[in-house]
């Protein structure tokens, strides 16, 4: 029945646009995700295997029903009931139970000391990144990881409940204010694997998506590094008039630039936001007509988030985004 039921998956996929590949814990590339992995297996041929003997079983009494018309008397079905009413389902309870806990045993922690630690602060809607091992590395939305090691995060909120869940890479944990949870990660191949808020949050919750970036030892190192000192590339005359705008407007008031005046933590830190994966944590795609538009009113975006639209004189917009293009 495995390439039947293959087949019957394959068809509730495609009926529900779970294409597998991306954001699917059937496509596990850590041990964290392949023990839920494993598990979904287990459950779902257990299902099917129920599935099966119960249609076989009521096939059987209806068709002995007809033939013999016999009724069945009080106490003939003690027996049956007994075993494949209570026996059975004991025995398979206690065996799902007793995997379930090997696993979230296996899942504590990673059986090889982790190398990396990351932080991260859950916001509406929004994910802050902290790299604690190297002060001010700090990013949004997107974590970068070594291929093959193991990374600790710690995580918690500054507002509501959310919850942290890659599934390639990890089952879910939850950010609870005052308390600071931990998970760990390992990507055993490269790419790109992404993540989404698992416990509702509000209004863009299903907007409260991040990145992982597994990537090989010297990429991870270089862009790393690269989040730290303010860059010294010098600016063109657009960027240069773009970074006055910054300064003099209202983004300077709720967001950091490392390296300039803006020092802000109501949003997002914007050092590295040019070569970020997308805007508004999964909302927009982060090129500069997006930019331009979240920049003037993100609202249409992104309704509800906490950045109010922004009186950029059409003007100064194109030196804006340069801007901010050239950040990372
Ligand atoms: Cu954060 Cu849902």
């Amino acid at each position: 029945w495995a390439s039947a039921s293959a087949g019957v998956l394959a068809l509730v996929f495609s009926l529900t646009g779970c294409s597998g590949g991306q954001q699917s814990t059937l496509d596990a590339v850590g041990p964290g995700a392949r023990r839920t992995e494993g598990l979904w297996w287990l459950f779902f041929g257990i299902s099917m295997g129920i599935f099966v003997e119960v249609m076989a079983l009521l096939g059987w009494a209806l068709w002995r029903r007809r033939r013999s018309r016999v009724r069945i008397k009080d106490g003939d079905a003690v027996g049956f009931i007994s075993a494949l009413g209570v026996v059975v389902p004991l025995l398979i309870l206690i065996l799902v139970y007793g995997v379930g806990l090997r696993d979230l045993n296996a899942l504590a922690a990673p059986d090889d000391e982790p190398t990396v630690n990351v932080d991260v602060v859950g916001h509406r809607w929004w994910w802050e990144i902290h790299y604690p091992d190297r002060p001010q590395a700090v990013t949004a939305n997107e974590i970068h990881i070594p291929v093959g090691e193991s990374v600790r995060i710690r995580l918690t909120t500054a507002d509501v409940q959310h919850s942290f869940w890659v599934p390639q890479l990890m089952p879910k944990t939850d950010l609870i204010a005052g308390k600071v949870n931990s998970t760990w990660l390992r990507a055993d191949r490269p790419g790109r694997y992404r993540g989404q808020c698992a416990e509702y949050c509000g209004q863009q919750h299903a907007f409260m998506a991040l990145l992982v970036i597994a990537e090989s030892r010297p990429q991870f190192d270089s862009w790393l590094a690269g989040l730290v000192p303010p860059t010294d590339e010098p600016l063109t005359d657009a960027e240069q008039r773009g970074r006055a705008v910054f300064a003099r407007s209202a983004c300077a008031t709720c967001h950091t630039v490392r390296g300039t005046s803006a020092t802000a933590t109501v949003g997002p830190d914007l050092t590295n936001v040019g070569g970020r994966w997308s805007l508004g944590a999964g909302a927009a795609p982060n090129d500069p007509g997006h930019l331009g538009g979240w920049i003037v009113n993100s609202q249409t975006i992104k309704p509800g988030n906490a950045m109010p639209p922004q009186p950029v004189a059409p003007g100064d917009l194109p030196d804006l985004i340069a801007y901010l293009r050239s950040l990372g």
